[in-house]
């Protein structure tokens, strides 16, 4: 393969990475809560029954913001189940994932856990069965200080301090059909701004996410993005996007192209956005939250499979085991995120904890990381800086990736997609430039060479790959670390110059000290 060429300059810059933009999720679904975060009686579990094996991944994993408790689940959730004494919370049948939900873990205990982790939290509320008046009194129980019937509920159930949460969703993918009391744009717009209105007049500091589509495909998208905001511009801070990859048509070099699409996405959502503020001539600028983004395929299930298992409480669904190749396909999509750090300021990994997750456990037994683990842990603990803008001249090749997650089977036609996917992040505080690099090429190296302008002097600190022949290599119980990083070799360095051999099918991450 030629050489592949990047150039970049210290002082162009894209944007910089907000702390929000390395969240994750945890939905009361399968055994992410139960058997995932929280065991009472686990081995490892604290007083509170929460797992300690687990939550060192997490810390390893390094997530900065959770979204909780949904996902579809909280179309239909009622808050007040969760808190209280547990032995008196109700058990009830959850129509998003045909379980019965036991509410032994709730909004108090989910505070709990992001103080213990130091996540910041981000909360849902229910706009599909419930509305406004559900949210707002969530927020005057959670965020009021004392004085009020909700409050006062608050500190009688052990959380004397107001719990102070920032960062609020209004419902979950409300334009899909799958989704408990579903509307158009027009009755999601109207009601989410009202629930917003009050939300804020309760806690002015609010920051709000309105539903964008849940994902790309949907008929509705676009319109549904510029009815809703034109609903809610006035009153949210950010729209949502949704996007899971995947490779049902097994064809490798099409799924590793398709992060790509997410950045078309981004662009559109940002132009869409835009052009509702220009019709009101605002200089406000609404920010995306991606809050769902992974790869999720082989687990998908619909209602009709599922009621046949009779109510379960936390069965193991929608427990995907990551390969090699969709690790490269997550870092496709962590290295689109960064590259997008201007408007995309908040970001959740779909999910935490074995379901659709960087982190499996074995209910009773260990915890380990799955292959996508290892991109996301670099993303956070690298990815923090100014995102430099780069000029990359990259062979390319044509593909057509299938996506029917939407009303149709639908194919796009990718017909330039350059074999080097790359971000470069500089982080002047710590002096270190980061550049994530993801080879597309299922057979070449790619000889890589980067021109780092305005770098006086630049000396590796951390090189890394993420790689194996068998592109389908998962870890598991036995093999944990069967796909982990190895140190990436044979970097060559004068002045601001970066050479170095990316091996096929690679994600790669080189840390440059850099004054
Ligand atoms: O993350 C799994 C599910 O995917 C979420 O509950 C829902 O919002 C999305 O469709």
């Amino acid at each position: 393969m030629r050489n592949v060429d990047v150039r970049l300059h210290r002082d162009v810059a894209i944007g910089t990475t907000h702390p929000r933009l390395f969240g994750a999720f945890l939905e009361h679904l399968g055994r992410c809560i139960y058997g995932g975060i929280f065991e009472p009686g686990h081995p490892s579990a604290d007083a509170q029954g929460f797992r300690q094996d687990v939550m060192a991944l997490v810390r390893e994993l390094a997530p900065t913001i959770m979204r909780y408790p949904g996902g579809n689940f909280v179309s239909g959730y009622n808050w007040e189940d969760g808190v209280g004494p547990v032995a008196e919370r109700p058990r009830r049948l959850d129509l998003a994932w045909m379980s019965t939900e036991t509410n032994q873990f709730g909004t108090n205990e989910f505070i709990d856990w992001c103080r213990r982790t130091a996540i910041e939290p981000m909360l849902a509320v229910n706009l599909g069965t419930r509305a406004g008046d559900a949210a707002r009194n969530m927020v005057e129980y959670c965020n009021h200080p004392s004085g009020t019937t909700l409050s006062e509920l608050r500190r009688k159930h052990g959380w004397a301090e107001p719990h102070g949460v920032k960062f609020w969703c209004l419902g979950n993918e409300m334009d899909g059909p799958w989704q408990m009391e579903a509307k158009t744009a027009t009755e999601y717009g109207r009601i989410a701004v009202e629930a917003a209105k009050m939300m804020k007049w309760i806690d002015p500091s609010l920051e709000l996410a309105a539903c964008g589509s849940s994902g790309r495909r949907m008929a509705t998208y676009g319109a549904w993005e510029q009815t809703v905001l034109e609903h809610t511009f006035d009153h949210v801070e950010y729209i949502s996007l949704h996007t899971y990859l995947n490779n049902y048509d097994g064809n490798t070099s099409a799924f590793l192209a398709s992060p790509d699409l997410m950045d078309d996405f981004i662009d559109e959502v940002v132009a869409i956005a835009d052009a509702v503020a220009a019709r009101r001539r605002s200089p406000k600028r609404i920010m995306l939250s991606f809050d769902e983004w992974n790869v999720w395929y082989r687990t998908r299930r619909n209602r009709r499979d599922r009621i046949k298992e009779g109510w379960p409480v936390a069965p193991s669904i929608l427990e995907e085991i990551y390969t090699m190749e969709d690790a490269l396909a997550f870092g496709g999509c962590c290295i689109s995120l960064l590259n997008h750090a201007d408007r995309v300021t908040a970001a959740c990994l779909a999910q935490l904890v074995n379901v659709i997750a960087p982190i499996m456990t074995e209910t009773g037994g260990p915890a380990w990381r799955q292959t996508i683990f290892h991109p996301f842990a670099h993303f956070s603990r690298l990815g923090r800086g100014r995102v430099l803008r780069t000029q990359i001249d990259s062979p390319t090749y044509a593909t057509r990736y299938n996506d029917p997650n939407g009303p149709n089977d639908e194919f796009f036609a990718m017909p330039a997609v350059p074999y080097l996917k790359l971000a470069a992040v500089h982080d002047d505080v710590g002096g270190t430039l980061t550049l994530f690099a993801l080879n597309r090429s299922l057979t070449e190296s790619l000889p890589l060479r980067v021109q780092a302008a305005g770098f006086d002097g630049l000396a590796v600190s951390e090189a890394l790959q993420l790689c194996d022949p068998d592109l389908k290599a998962v870890n598991t119980k036995q093999q944990p670390d069967r796909i982990a990083p190895t140190p990436l070799a044979g970097l060559r360095m004068e002045g601001g110059r970066i050479e170095a051999s990316l091996a096929p099918a690679s994600w790669n991450v080189i840390r440059l000290a850099a004054r």
